[in-house]
C-alpha cells in the first residue's frame, strides 16, 4: 500500500502528498471552495468525497477511451494515489455553449450555443488572475512545447467528446469545462488535477438548472445539496 509522507503542496482545493514511492504522489480532496481568484472563500460540506470519487470514475472512463490520465488507485473518500507530474502553468477550458468569463468578455448571452467546441488556455498565475492566453503566447512563454499543445489540444478535445455523452446520459448539459495536463516522468503529456462540478459547468437538460460550482460563486443556494445530486447521478449505472 502506498505512504503518504510529507505535504509538498496545498492548492484552494487539494493538498498532494510525496509517498514512499518517487513516482507516485497522494491527492487529498478538502471540502474548501474558492471563486473569483482567491477572494470568494468558504466550505461545501461534502465536496471533497464528491470531487475525488468523480473524478476517478471519469478519469477511468477516460482511460478506456484513449486519454491518458495520472489515475493509479482510490486509497479512501477523499485521497488518491497518482502518477507524479510536472504541471503545465495551463488551465485548459472548452467551451460548447457561451458563459461565464465568455459571456461576459465578448457579450454573448449566456446559453447560447458555440458554432464550434472552443478551445481556450489561460496561464496559470493566481497573481495575474489566469489572463486568457492564445497557443502562440505559451509557446513564446515556454509554458509548453508545439508538440506538448498539439496533445494537450488533441485529448482536451477528445475529453470534449467522451463528456458530453457521458453527462447527457445523466441528464446534464455539458456546457464548458476546464482541465490541467502533467508530463509524466517519461515525458509523456497525461491528464491531471480533476474533472468535477468545481471545473465544469453542468446544466440540467430538462429545467437548465446550474448543477456545478456557479452555485456557489453566485449564491444561487442548495450548493451541498447540488454537489450530491451530481455525485448521485454520477454513480448510477456505475
Ligand atoms: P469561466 O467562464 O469563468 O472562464 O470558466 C470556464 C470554466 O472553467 C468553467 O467550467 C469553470 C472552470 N474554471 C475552473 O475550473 N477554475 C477556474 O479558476 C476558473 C476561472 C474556471
Ligand atoms: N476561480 C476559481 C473558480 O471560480 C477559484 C478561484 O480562483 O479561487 O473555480
Amino acid at each position: 500500500m502506498t505512504k503518504k509522507l510529507n505535504q509538498i503542496y496545498e492548492g484552494k482545493a487539494k493538498k498532494v502528498y510525496a509517498t514512499d514511492d518517487p513516482n507516485l504522489y497522494i491527492v487529498s480532496y478538502k471540502d474548501d471552495a474558492t471563486a473569483f481568484n482567491g477572494e470568494k472563500k468558504g466550505q461545501i460540506v461534502g465536496k471533497g468525497v464528491v470531487n475525488n470519487t468523480m473524478t476517478n470514475i471519469i478519469f477511468q472512463k477516460l482511460e478506456v477511451a484513449g486519454v491518458p490520465t495520472h489515475f493509479v488507485e482510490q486509497i479512501d473518500d477523499r485521497d488518491s494515489v497518482v502518477k507524479a507530474v510536472k504541471i503545465l502553468p495551463l488551465e485548459v477550458i472548452i467551451r460548447n455553449v457561451a458563459a461565464g468569463s465568455f459571456s461576459k468578455r465578448y457579450g454573448v448571452e449566456e446559453g447560447t450555443p458555440l458554432a464550434i467546441s472552443t478551445l481556450e488556455y489561460s496561464y496559470k498565475r493566481d497573481d495575474l488572475g489566469d489572463p486568457l492566453i492564445n497557443s502562440d503566447h505559451a509557446l513564446a512563454l515556454e509554458l509548453a512545447t508545439e508538440e506538448q499543445l498539439a496533445k494537450v489540444s488533441e485529448y482536451a478535445h477528445k475529453v470534449n467528446e467522451v463528456l458530453k455523452a457521458y453527462f447527457l446520459d445523466k441528464g446534464l448539459k455539458l456546457i464548458d469545462f476546464k482541465i490541467e495536463f502533467g508530463v509524466d516522468k517519461d515525458g509523456n503529456v497525461i491528464l491531471a488535477d480533476e474533472i468535477s462540478p468545481d471545473t465544469c459547468r453542468l446544466w440540467d437538460v430538462i429545467t437548465n438548472e446550474k448543477m456545478d460550482k456557479d452555485r456557489f460563486r453566485r449564491d444561487l443556494g442548495n450548493v451541498e445539496e447540488t454537489y450530491q445530486e451530481v455525485f448521485n447521478r454520477i454513480k448510477k449505472g456505475e
